[in-house]
């Protein structure tokens, strides 16, 4: 997980995270302590001490408590936690812009996915596993460094790195240790999901079994060992792998002590959300295809449902509509997907304010869902998505006054400062790219 090393930025964390007061908000809004709803504490103020949240409350008496702690004038803006983005791919190589534009033109996405590599139709997964293999290690690190410090400047202090664009299980753990040190360069916190059941490797075509032996027999014991990822993921679709191929890898997974998630009815309804309650995973997602009985299973297993609207955009799909959402009674999460295939969205809260307009999640529900369903979904919910005594101090004090301006903006409302540990580390400039 990030944070953990002495290099850079991380030590500077640490060194400037003893005891701060964050005063002269319009409001600090927060998820109670059982995540159900939102606090709402008009001119409100945080206090954080050696990284964690000491107490929020009205600014007034805070001021009284805490007059030894370095104040911070938020300046009359709007604070929130520190949003975590529960589902991302994002460490590979090259992009698939001319997919894209073929995919406009006509060609299915599907179809793509699916035709055999180095024709002309080819693409999809195993173009950017191509890619990513042809990446240097160093490259690779500094990509995903340069990544993580542009969702930071976004507002997210917690983004999920899932591995999945290696396919051979040598490839899969190089990226999981790139990961690893990416993340101690940059100070977000990293969650690390092993994506194991991505696409076939071309050599497995005609032996799916054997595919599978070699990664609940070799590899997810090796992933354990090494500690490498705290959750392992799958793709259950007719394109990729089955509920039962997914059941065998998950399984196994839970058996060795990781926590599992799934991509679910995300093309076709097959019953992977079925497959992530009955296996209590911690995430199911996707899930555009997905009916009101296959939430009402999340819900009643707990597992959260994770919206990700940027893959539906650009793969033409709707996303569930927020009342039969509502009526589910389960936690929904929203997230960016980031991917070259079907999400090259890089920024969480533009996602929130897709999700808005195409799902018709509120304010409230929508922050709800990038911070403690988010965090829930990745089974850090008593660490981060929350601004509640004890928790860690990530915050955001946004470019804006009010909740209700988050999926408002298009682009999106812009961090003015982003607490990690309860340090205001400056924000990274984003570089534009330059052309030769
Ligand atoms: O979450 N669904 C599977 N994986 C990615 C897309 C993969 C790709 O096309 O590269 C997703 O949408
Ligand atoms: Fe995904």
């Amino acid at each position: 997980m990030g944070l953990g090393a002495p290099a850079g930025a991380a030590r500077a964390v640490a060194a400037r995270s003893t005891y701060v007061l964050v005063h002269n908000t319009s409001e600090v809004v927060t998820p109670d302590p059982e995540g159900r709803r939102l606090q709402r504490i008009a001119r409100g103020a945080i206090a954080f001490r050696d990284g964690r949240v000491l107490e929020i409350g009205p600014g007034s008496e805070l001021a009284r408590r805490h007059v030894d702690a370095r104040p911070i004038n938020a300046a009359g803006r709007l604070v929130t936690p520190g949003l975590v983005d529960c589902h991302t791919h994002m460490i590979f190589g090259g992009h698939r812009a001319l997919e894209f534009q073929r995919r406009l033109r006509g060609e299915d996405y599907a179809a793509i996915a699916t035709a055999a590599p180095a024709t002309p139709a080819a693409g999809g997964i195993r173009s950017t596993v191509a890619a990513t293999a042809a990446e240097r290690d160093e490259a690779l690190e500094k990509s995903l460094a340069g990544r993580l410090e542009r969702w930071r400047a976004g507002g997210c202090t917690t983004v999920e790195v899932k591995s999945g664009y290696g396919l051979r299980p040598a490839h899969e753990i190089r990226l999981l240790e790139l990961m690893r040190g990416a993340a101690q360069r940059v100070p977000v916190r990293v969650h690390r999901t092993a994506l194991l059941l991505h696409a076939l490797p071309e050599d497995y075509a005609h032996r799916r079994g054997a595919y599978l032996d070699v990664l609940c027999d070799e590899t997810l014991p090796e992933i354990r060992r090494a500690g490498l990822a705290t959750s392992v993921d799958a793709f259950c679709e007719t394109v990729a792998f089955s509920v039962e191929e997914c059941r065998r890898l998950l399984t196994r997974a839970r058996e060795l002590g990781f926590a599992v998630r799934l991509h679910a009815d995300q093309l076709t309804r097959g019953g992977g959300a079925r497959l992530a309650a009955e296996l209590s995973a911690l995430s199911a997602d996707h899930l555009e295809c997905a009916n009101e009985e296959d939430w009402q299973a999340l819900a009643a297993a707990g597992t959260v449902g994770v919206l990700l609207p940027a893959a539906a955009l650009t793969l033409g799909q709707r996303l569930p509509h927020a009342t039969m959402l509502r009526r589910s009674g389960a936690r929904v999460a929203i997230a960016t997907d980031f991917n070259p295939g079907t999400a090259p969205a890089q920024s969480l809260v533009e996602c929130v304010a897709l999700a808005a307009r195409m799902c018709g999640l509120d304010a409230e529900e929508a922050l709800l869902a990038v911070t403690w369903n988010a965090a829930k979904a990745l089974g850090a919910e008593a660490e981060c998505g929350h601004l509640n005594p004890g928790a860690w101090g990530d915050a955001v004090v946004w470019e804006c006054e009010t909740l209700e301006e988050l999926p408002y903006w298009m682009p999106a409302v812009r961090p003015d400062t982003v607490f990690v540990r309860g340090a205001d580390l400056a924000l990274p400039t984003i570089e534009r790219r330059v052309w030769p």
